[in-house]
């Protein structure tokens, strides 16, 4: 692997081999998403914990200091919105000069695996993956399920991260399901999970992500779970325990039921 690639892969997946990357991408698609109204005000007390941010070129330019801030992952795919006829008819957005321009250490494009733009899709990611081996840059693909949730299985998400890998992606930003391994030895690149819609408790996110580590995940890039909870800075802390200090579900519950009883939590 070249410099300039082995240089961002490392910005962004740690010493350790794993990476908590928060993505605040999401009014891409859907506006301005609850607790994302003012992406900045958001993500500013999360930065410290985060490894990379997975976030637009408009909110990053708008919102975010460049003096202080860590490595992005570009969102480089859009162009369908939860009002138009088809999540799933996404192009890219932003050039790779755009990319270099912003000092980014990869770009994220979305796959539409088994949809009617599943072709135009996973073109758009070979196409991407090309133009950034050229500059070092590498292509995080995620698994994207629209509004089909229940699509979020072991045989689904295996056959999408797979032909992800295989199209040339660095990365493969997936979901979490009920045997996850399936999906995780089955793809030749670093998995990330990302958790979805807000589920019920913390313990419940803690579970899943502590599952997905043992089988096989190098971390999350989880979005709403973190942000849009009550004590989003105890929320992450607990989560980087699992990531990166191997904290069980039970003792990452403690350590968010201990930082949310601190200030600025
Ligand atoms: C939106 C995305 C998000 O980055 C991804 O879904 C992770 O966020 P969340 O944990 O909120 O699902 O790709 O298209």
């Amino acid at each position: 692997m070249e410099w300039g690639m082995a240089n961002r892969l490392a910005q962004l997946i740690q010493p350790d081999g794993h990476a908590l990357f928060l993505p605040v991408d999401h009014g891409y698609f859907q506006g301005p998403t609850r607790k994302l109204e003012e992406p900045g005000k958001t993500v500013k007390p999360l930065l410290p914990y985060a490894d990379a941010l997975f976030i637009t070129r408009g909110v990053l330019r708008s919102s975010i200091d460049p003096a202080k801030t860590k490595p992005v992952i570009l969102r480089v795919s859009g162009g369908s919105s939860v009002v138009g006829k088809d999540l799933a008819n996404e192009g890219i957005t932003t050039s790779m000069e755009e990319a270099i321009r912003l000092n980014v250490s990869a770009v994220g494009i979305s796959i539409f695996v088994g949809t009617d733009y599943e072709k135009e899709s996973l073109l758009n990611l070979a196409k991407l993956v090309d133009e950034g081996e050229r500059y070092g840059i590498p292509v995080m693909a995620v698994t994207a399920v629209g509004r089909e949730l229940e699509k979020r299985d072991a045989r689904y998400l295996a056959l999408a991260s797979r032909i992800a890998a295989e199209l040339g992606a660095r990365v493969v930003k997936t979901y979490w399901c009920e045997n996850f391994e399936k999906v995780s030895q089955g793809c030749p690149v670093p998995v990330v999970m990302a958790g979805g819609p807000r589920v019920d408790t913390e313990l419940e996110v803690f579970e899943f992500v502590y599952d997905g580590m043992q089988k096989g995940a190098i971390g999350v890039n989880l979005g709403r779970n973190i942000w849009q909870n009550d004590f989003p800075v105890a929320m992450i802390k607990a989560l980087r325990a699992i990531i990166h200090q191997k904290a069980t579900p039970k003792e990452a519950h403690e350590i968010f039921s201990n930082a949310k009883n601190s200030k600025g939590s």
